[in-house]
């Protein structure tokens, strides 16, 4: 059966362009929904044509944007206002992931989307400290209340963020720990973006309305990534403090005035107390199979990243 349409909000960003990439290759035809600042050209070069513009501020536009034809079968939202992909735009901040999905849902809901995957946050019913969050449970929450269908898939932190900082490093022969000597629950985005891709198209209608943790078969620590790059690359890779012990002491003071540092404290603050792993992987093994390993995931990174193979500096 050929696959239908599938929007994505948050196309243009990290994790976003992997789902439009896991998508196509999947046979789906993609939806990018982007703001009229968004830069285009990666999606223009994974072959995307069919852009609507739309802000999740601005509730007319996303009306606009979810009733356009033909409908789209499902909905995948990774947008995230607070993050330093969007800390440049004016008004970005945690607005957006509040009420700026508080807005998609209920567009959708009068659109009748089929479903909203929502990209979530692992543990974010927890995690009431943190906007950032507590935000996503929010969501999850306002999705329930409002009878939109929808899968909310909790990720784990990512090996590979925005701004990545893990290949520099380990071409160097050294593993960036976020929370030294604390373990965590993480994933490599192009299998999140495969997962996303499934749960907008193939997983059942049966199986929604339920949030799902989206980690490693184990929770990571830097001497345990440490190793798989030193497997991967057969070369030593030792785990190291991201931050200088001075750069942690003056963050607070920087926050007061850098509300994205402050989100980011608050994050790390919260993971030092060691929350942030999958109490429950079931889920992710019923509607996915197998989670991957951190052995698996670290040499996919290393080829994707050109830090094996004949290209490799
Ligand atoms: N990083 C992690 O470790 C982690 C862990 C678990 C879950 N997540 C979740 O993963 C998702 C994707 O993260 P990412 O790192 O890929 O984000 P990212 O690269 O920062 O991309 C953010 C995207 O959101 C869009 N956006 C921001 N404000 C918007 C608005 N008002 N209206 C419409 N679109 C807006 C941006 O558009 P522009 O290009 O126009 O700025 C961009 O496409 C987020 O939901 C995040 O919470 C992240």
């Amino acid at each position: 059966m050929e696959a239908g349409i599938v929007t994505v909000v948050g196309a243009s960003g990290t994790l976003g362009s992997e789902i439009v990439r896991a998508l196509l290759k999947k046979g789906a035809r993609v939806r990018a929904m982007v703001r009229a600042t968004s830069n285009r050209t990666k999606l223009e070069s994974l072959g995307v044509t069919d852009f609507v513009v739309a802000d999740l501020m601005d509730p007319t536009s996303l009306q606009r944007a979810l009733t356009a034809e033909p409908r789209a079968q499902a909905v995948v939202a990774s947008a995230i206002g607070s993050s330093a992909h969007t800390a440049r735009t004016k008004g970005d901040n945690s607005r957006t992931d509040n009420e700026g999905y508080r807005n998609l849902v209920d567009a959708a809901r009068n659109a009748g989307v089929p479903r909203i995957v929502l990209i979530s946050i692992l543990e974010c019913d927890k995690a009431s400290e943190v906007p950032l969050f507590h935000n996503k449970f929010v969501t999850e929450q306002y999705l329930a209340e409002r009878r939109q269908p929808y899968l909310a898939l909790r990720a784990g932190a990512f090996l590979d963020r925005a701004r990545d900082m893990v290949a520099p490093k380990v071409r160097k022969g050294v593993f960036p720990e976020i929370v030294p000597g604390v373990a965590m629950g993480m994933i490599y985005t192009p299998d999140l973006a495969r997962y996303a891709a499934q749960a907008a198209l193939d997983v059942p209608a049966s199986a929604l309305n339920q949030s799902v943790d989206v980690c490693w078969d184990v929770p990571a620590t830097g001497p345990l990534l440490a190793a798989a790059f030193t497997r991967a690359l057969g070369r030593p890779v030792v785990a190291k403090p991201a931050f200088p012990p001075l750069l942690i002491a003056v963050m607070p003071l920087v926050a007061r005035f850098v509300p994205t540092l402050r989100d980011m404290l608050a994050v790390l603050a919260w993971i030092r107390k060691g929350g942030y792993v999958s109490r429950d992987s079931q889920k992710q093994k019923d509607l996915f199979g197998e989670p991957p390993t951190i052995e698996e995931a670290v040499a996919q990174y290393c080829r994707d990243k050109g830090l094996v193979g004949p290209t490799a500096s």
